[in-house]
């Protein structure tokens, strides 16, 4: 295989790319698309500020080119996000509690069902722990006035929604073992002890110097997989260049093949300039879309040539 999505289902994996609806009329930028990814994720155009951003009145149209583009080009799709604290229009963090529990589920049901057959996994809740070593829950309207069972809630209403698609948790800095990702662990393992539907984990996958690829970062997936849960690495972008950064590329590929749970990685965009690091180099296509080392590394890694 000389793509990455063809290497990639030869593994028996996906490899999709974080789109946006604005490139999608650059020659180049559609070609590179369509030739390498069998999966593709909307950047920004499924999130709540985008699909709701007045209440009950929804608005589609970018998010469905997205999902019109990739559906006929045979890919997937992940849908990102249902609920997040970001990229939350004003409105829904005003509302008091029984109202915002009603316009939680709403928003999920009225966009699963818009989306319904055209979506493998959802995003369901996204980034909902703190930073740091508390193992707490992020503050935000969802949590200080909803509680801890929001999220709970949130993958409810989904399942009910769409009985077919793949409900993922998302969150990032829960890359490796640590405090964040034990947090994360713990809440999965204590939904499925209890029947709370959740099919997947998705690992952001944001590394740079400071954050690097983690030593046990194979070792976590695995965890996570033993717990009867999916794991997909969601949103990889490494930064860096040349050989270090093919070289932590290629570990990345080498340690979602290890685990089988692992059923795909997603980069978070396709060249360089529309990363959003504004200033950093961290995907796998320079700014004409020529292949970087990165990118030699990761197709290698998947068995490709
Ligand atoms: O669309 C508006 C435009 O109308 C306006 O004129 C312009 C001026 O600022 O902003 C545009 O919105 C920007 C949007 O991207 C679309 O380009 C926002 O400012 C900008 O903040 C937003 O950034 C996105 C970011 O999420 C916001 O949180 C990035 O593109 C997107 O890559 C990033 O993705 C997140 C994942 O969803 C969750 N995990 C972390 C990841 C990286 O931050």
């Amino acid at each position: 295989a000389d793509t990455l999505g063809a290497a990639a289902a030869g593994q028996g994996r996906y490899f999709g790319a974080a789109v946006a609806a604005n490139h999608l009329g650059e020659a180049q930028y559609a070609a590179t698309l369509n030739r390498e990814f069998n999966s593709v994720t909307p950047e920004n155009e499924m999130k709540w500020d985008a699909v709701e951003p007045n209440r009950g009145s929804f608005s589609f149209s970018r998010a469905d080119q997205i999902v019109n583009h990739a559906r006929g080009q045979g890919m997937k799709v992940r849908g990102h996000t249902l609920v997040w604290h970001s990229q939350l229009p004003g409105w829904v963090s005003g509302l008091a509690a029984s109202d915002l529990r009603s316009a939680m589920n709403n928003h999920i049901t009225q966009v699963m069902t818009h989306y319904k057959g055209n979506i493998d996994s959802w995003d369901v809740v996204n980034e909902a722990f703190q930073d740091g070593g508390s193992g707490a829950r992020r503050s935000s309207p969802f949590q200080d006035k909803l509680g801890n069972g929001f999220i709970e809630e949130a993958f409810r209403t989904a399942r009910a929604t769409d009985p077919a698609a793949k409900l993922c948790y998302n969150d990032y800095n829960t890359d490796g073992v640590n405090a964040k990702s034990t947090a994360v662990y713990n809440m999965v393992k204590d939904f499925k002890a209890r029947g709370v539907p959740i099919d997947c984990v998705g690992f952001q996958s944001h590394f740079n110097p400071n954050s690097p690829v983690p030593s046990d970062y194979r070792a976590n997936l695995q965890r996570f997989a033993d717990l009867g849960v999916d794991v997909q690495i969601t949103e990889l972008d490494i930064e860096g260049s040349g050989q270090a950064q093919a070289t932590n590329y290629g570990n990345v590929v080498r340690a979602c093949l290890a685990v089988s749970r692992c059923t795909g990685l997603t980069v978070w965009g396709i060249p360089d300039k529309y990363s959003w690091r504004a200033s950093g180099t961290p995907l796998l296509f320079d700014d004409n879309y020529n292949k970087k080392p990165a990118y030699t590394a990761a197709l290698s890694a998947l068995g490709g040539t």
